[in-house]
């Protein structure tokens, strides 16, 4: 059995994305009726942070428990992960004990790094150069959300702030997909010529469009979907009155911006947001806004993952191999103690 890992959506084509998202609707719509299959009965993942999260840490805790498995949550700072142990140890023993790894890394080489030694799938649950889990999932909302009958080769989608590691990820996706992706930024927080010609590759092959600016007004004159994220992250505390004098107020998400864009806009945010900052509340709370929709996505998308990467790698034991063994170990206990 192959083994899978999902660390970068560029790892896949586009009919492989597609039919994960397929999965995911049928997963979904399961759900919405109860009757989520117990797919994942008996399968173990463990959930490795060296960062806190919200979505991501509760998603794939209760979607793992959805879908009949179990989830071991390893808080930062938890396990042995490049300390006293090498990752390529590390990897090797938490393979030995669960069926999927998740991890969310300071650095996208400890997850490569993970990835490279676990003998089971490892999904990449956000580094500081992607999140390919929550651009599935926005994508997924896209399609709930797009104007009726429009296809997704046709969607506008523009990301206005920093070129932060969801922007990476959803750039990439987009332009693989055949969308049309504009990034709005200050000259200095655009997104890096490196992925750059990602997503331009992806268009060669896609027909998608990508394209950089720093006049958020016309990025948004045609979006279908404006999206944006924080303007700054841990760690980048020093560096708050530039960042802040670069975007406020001409790149803020606000219902000025909003209007220069077709009446039937949506506004995403992968959360967590600082309100009042790269959005306004007005835009957040509003008619246009998604995002708690496209939060919600996130459990779906992650049972969709987990299915598609575990699914095919669980041992499914014949009722006569249960039976041969309860007994065998049920005769030596009885002969035994
Ligand atoms: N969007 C996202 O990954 O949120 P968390 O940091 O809360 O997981």
């Amino acid at each position: 059995m192959e083994l899978k890992h999902f660390i970068d959506t560029q790892d896949f084509s586009k009919e492989e994305l597609l039919d994960l998202i397929k999965l995911i609707r049928m997963i979904k719509r399961a759900d919405k009726q109860g009757a989520t299959p117990k797919l994942l009965e008996g399968a173990n993942l463990a959930m490795i942070f060296e960062e806190p999260s919200t979505r991501t840490r509760i998603s794939f805790e209760v979607g793992m428990e959805e879908l009949g498995g179990h989830a071991l949550y390893l808080k930062p700072g938890e396990i042995h992960l490049g300390v006293r142990e090498s990752l390529g140890d590390t990897a090797q023993v938490i393979s030995r004990y669960v069926d999927v790894i998740m991890a969310r890394t300071l650095k996208h080489e400890t997850i490569t790094e993970l990835a490279r030694y676990a003998t089971v799938p490892v999904i990449n649950g956000l580094t500081d150069y992607n999140h390919p889990t929550q651009v599935v999932c926005d994508v997924l909302t896209m399609m709930e959300h797009a104007p009726a009958g429009k296809k997704l080769e046709d969607y506008n989608v523009t990301f206005v702030g920093d070129a932060t590691n969801v922007l990476s990820s959803l750039m990439f996706i987009c332009t693989k997909l055949g969308m049309h992706f504009t990034h709005a930024a200050p000259k200095k927080y655009q997104a890096p010529e490196a992925w750059l010609n990602i997503a331009r590759e992806n268009c060669k092959v896609s027909g998608g469009t990508v394209r950089v600016t720093e006049d958020p007004v016309e990025a948004v004159k045609d979006a279908d979907f404006i999206y944006t994220d924080l303007w700054w992250w841990v760690g980048q505390e020093a560096e708050i009155p530039e960042r802040r004098a670069a975007f406020m107020p001409k790149y803020q998400v606000n219902m000025d911006l909003i209007k220069k864009a077709p009446a039937h806009v949506k506004f995403m945010h992968c959360l967590p947001a600082s309100r009042g900052v790269e959005a306004t509340d007005e835009v957040m709370d509003s008619a246009h806004s998604i995002i708690f929709d496209q939060a919600e996505n996130r459990l779906h998308t992650e049972k969709g993952l987990l299915v598609w990467l575990v699914y095919p790698r669980l041992k499914k034991a014949s009722t006569e191999q249960k039976i041969v063994h309860a007994g065998q170990i049920e005769d030596f206990l009885t002969s035994h103690f």
